[in-house]
């Protein structure tokens, strides 16, 4: 496998802490050098965030929770295009791992079939409307298998390539790093058209009817895809609408 040029050329592991996003987005404000790249990544998170708000759980040292440091440059109104790039990076990993069925639920949860076995949380900060860092954290189930009560849908890779032995979590994170660091080359590159594509290709419910609940009303729309804003494009009763993800849930 090729080395990387950006992601995680200095990787800083912990023991245990919050929130690796909350500990990078305080490191990068105090440590004004920080560099491109850096992945700050844990063995245990005893505050794991997650999407609307919601707690990020995974057993202490099972798993891969980590956050990157990166400075995307791009306009503001763009920044749906990096939360596009890491998915897509996190299923070229998975169909690298050979695991069946992987899709990205919009905006960016990745699953297999209908099981969740990543998150992506990103931090923007945004000067003079340009996005000028993210902090991206990925939580990627890797040897868990089982999962709360609480955490419905989950899978991991170990339960999906049937594995009786532990992954080792060092080269897993190499491996996926590698995914990264390609799709955000051709990114910083302006080369990343065909991101959009693969991301249709693989979003979960594309150009189909799916039951979701807007804004509290179960409803049948289509999915027409995503705006650049990162709306979802929704056709419902024959009206194209876009929605934010504080206003709509898919039901599953
Ligand atoms: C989601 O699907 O709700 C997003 C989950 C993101 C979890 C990761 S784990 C590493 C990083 N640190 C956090 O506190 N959250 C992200």
């Amino acid at each position: 496998m090729q080395s990387r040029l950006i992601i995680g050329n200095q990787i800083l592991k912990l023991d245990e802490i919050g929130s690796t996003n909350d500990f990078l987005l305080e490191y990068s404000k105090q440590n004004k050098k920080v560099i491109e790249g850096l992945v700050i990544v844990a063995d245990n998170q005893t505050f794991g965030k997650g999407q609307r708000g919601n707690v990020w759980e995974s057993k202490k040292g099972e798993n891969l929770t980590f956050s990157l440091f990166l400075k995307p440059e791009i306009k503001a109104t763009n920044q749906f295009q990096l939360s596009k790039l890491i998915s897509v990076a996190i299923i070229d990993f998975l169909d690298y791992k050979a695991v069946n069925d992987t899709k990205i639920k919009w905006p960016n949860d990745i699953l297999v079939g209908k099981k969740k076995i990543a998150g992506i949380l990103i931090e923007n900060t945004i000067r003079e409307n340009v996005l000028a860092e993210s902090v991206v954290g990925i939580g990627l189930n890797v040897n868990q298998s089982d999962f709360n009560e609480s955490v419905k849908n989950a899978t991991s890779l170990k339960k999906e390539l049937c594995n009786s032995t532990e992954f080792n979590l060092k080269s897993i994170l190499d491996e996926l790093l590698i995914f990264i660091d390609k799709r955000y080359l051709q990114f910083k590159k302006g080369n990343d058209t065909n991101i959009n594509q693969l991301y249709l290709d693989r979003m979960y419910g594309y150009q189909k009817s799916m039951n979701l609940n807007l804004k509290n009303e179960l409803i049948t729309g289509e999915i027409l895809g995503v705006a650049n804003s990162g709306k979802l494009l929704l056709k419902i009763s024959g009206k194209e609408i876009e929605v934010d993800l504080k206003q709509i849930e898919f039901v599953l």
